[in-house]
């Protein structure tokens, strides 16, 4: 009897003092103060110019942010291990979340630079769940919208775009946006999209897509209906590597400009990606703006 009283009280002090300490730690967490951080993440490129883009934005969203930690997170593992091997640091998402978890960030808000809410956008936007209530890990966490999120950006990228194409064109002359584009994805409907807000803009504005809909001969039907000869071709991709360069601009026979040639129609490359146009970036930073506000 004794001993068993005795067991009891014990026990009851035990449940007690752990209770205590589980108080006590959950007092501490509340003091930990609040620390920002900003993931940058993008498809990432091999190309120096593309590269360049890249920093231009980090110094937009350092001004807009001067008090948060800022990191950056490739997508593409080609590009990575590429980068790697000529020795430039380059980490995946999944890495940058948890180097900066563990350096202390409480509330991060991921600015994805990817163009559409494609494979690439869900692949991010699945890692970034994954960090969702992690045991010491971040209170708050949120990821921005893609870059063409509603009507309103369709115009504001569209418009930023055209302001940077030769401004005097002459009337047998248009513009030609190359975006990515991936047939097997739902997401591909936003360039037949951006076609529609194109043309609301500018009659000789159009789109064509490498992986998708609207393809090269779907936008010929339209230039062709508008007497086009001459197009300004325009990569409406985050930053101008191999597709603008190869297969829009490149000498290859089935680079576009090899196939507009062959139908008549004459050709100039804009050489940039879309992070070098500040209206375009404007975008997206008000779209991490918008993350950083829910967290
Ligand atoms: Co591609």
């Amino acid at each position: 009897m004794h001993k068993s009283l005795f067991i009891g009280l014990i026990g009851a002090l035990v449940l007690f003092a752990w209770c205590d300490g589980g108080m006590a730690s959950a007092k501490e967490e509340r003091e930990i103060v609040r620390k920002d951080g900003i993931l940058l993440v993008a498809f990432g490129t091999t190309v120096p110019q593309g590269a360049k883009a890249y920093d231009g934005v980090e110094a937009k969203v350092r001004a807009a942010f001067p008090e948060a930690q800022i990191q950056w997170a490739l997508t593409s593992k080609t590009v990575r291990t590429k980068l790697i091997q000529r020795g430039t640091q380059a980490e995946s998402p999944e890495s940058a979340l948890a180097r900066m978890m563990e350096s202390g960030v409480t509330h991060l808000a991921v600015l994805s630079l990817h163009v559409s809410a494609g494979q690439e956008y869900h692949d991010l936007v699945r890692t970034v769940h994954g960090f969702h209530g992690m045991a010491d890990g971040f209170q708050r966490i949120e990821i921005s919208r893609p870059l063409l999120a509603s009507y309103e950006d369709l115009e504001r990228v569209a418009k930023g775009m055209l302001a940077h194409a030769p401004k005097k064109r002459g009337g047998a002359e248009g513009v030609l946006l190359m975006g990515h584009g991936n047939s097997d994805h739902p997401a591909d409907t936003v360039y037949a999209a951006m076609a529609y807000v194109l043309r609301s803009l500018e009659a000789r504005a159009f789109i064509a897509t490498v992986e998708g809909r609207p393809n090269l001969d779907d936008a010929l039907r339209d230039v062709r209906a508008q007497g086009v000869k001459k197009l300004y071709l325009m990569p409406l991709m985050t930053i101008a590597g191999v597709h603008a360069r190869d297969d829009m601009a490149g000498d290859e026979p089935d680079s576009w400009k090899s196939r507009l040639d062959k139908k008549g129609i004459a050709s100039e490359p804009v050489l940039a990606g879309i992070a070098e146009y500040p209206e375009v970036v404007e975008v997206w930073l008000e779209h991490l703006k918008a993350a950083h506000g829910r967290l």
